[in-house]
């Protein structure tokens, strides 16, 4: 695969969900952030809406669950989301998840906050099909992005070189035009944005404009 561009909807305008994804028609994913009100310091929506959602989304749909015991909860978002996207932080049997939601034919994925490391879950690659690195505190879009966050970038796509895998490498938080080559060149090859497709006057046009600088930074 080469470079995928994944809109979240946190920053769209929420009361008219099936038209703001009508307008990013080049979008390779529509990402779904869930927030339980526990895992972060805000709440946004769950399985009901998501799979409303999915009835009129041409893109599948790729969720971000910052939630509690997503051991619990995840499997069901699996049955309605091509991808599902858990916190290792919050997750009481990782490989046990990983399992169960490729058994539902969804994508794995773990999700690392900025502090927490990848080296020990490096023995984990296999089992995942995508790893999201995460370049902000989560919780609320439109905040800055850490640079700080480009080092475990890089040690990821060496461990996934290392390994032999295909796993994907996904950022998230504070991507925009102007720090998207900075992940692409780091190793990430599909990227979230929420505000920056949003904010901007015609948001397909500023979707295939990250993907053509990712695209060139990758080169
Ligand atoms: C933040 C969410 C992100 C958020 C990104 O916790 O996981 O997906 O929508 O928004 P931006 O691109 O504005 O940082
Ligand atoms: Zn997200």
């Amino acid at each position: 695969m080469g470079i995928q561009i994944t809109p979240s909807i946190l920053n769209a305008d929420l009361s008219r969900l099936a038209d703001e994804v009508a307008r990013i028609p080049s979008a390779d994913w529509v990402h779904v952030d869930v927030m339980d009100n526990h895992f972060v310091p805000n709440l946004t929506l769950g399985l009901p809406v998501i799979e409303a959602l999915g009835k009129h989304a041409s893109q599948p749909l790729d969720a971000h669950l910052m939630i509690e015991d997503p051991d619990r909860w995840a499997p069901a978002y699996a049955e309605v989301c091509g991808s599902v996207t858990f916190h290792v932080e919050a997750a009481k049997a990782p490989v046990r998840l990983a399992r169960e939601i490729r058994a539902q034919g969804a994508r794995a994925s773990m999700a690392l906050k900025p502090a927490t490391p990848i080296e020990p879950y490096e023995a984990l690659l296999p089992e995942l099909d995508m790893v999201l690195i995460m370049t902000v505190e989560p919780g609320f879009g439109g905040q800055k992005f850490l640079d700080l966050c480009l080092p475990k970038i890089r040690t990821a796509r060496e461990l996934m070189r290392k390994h032999g895998v295909e796993t994907w490498l996904q950022v998230d938080g504070g991507v925009s035009l102007e720090t998207i080559e900075r992940c692409a060149e780091a190793g990430a090859d599909v990227f979230v944005a929420g505000s920056a497709v949003y904010s901007a006057d015609d948001p397909d046009a500023m979707v295939e404009a990250l993907r053509a600088k990712a695209e060139q930074a990758q080169d």
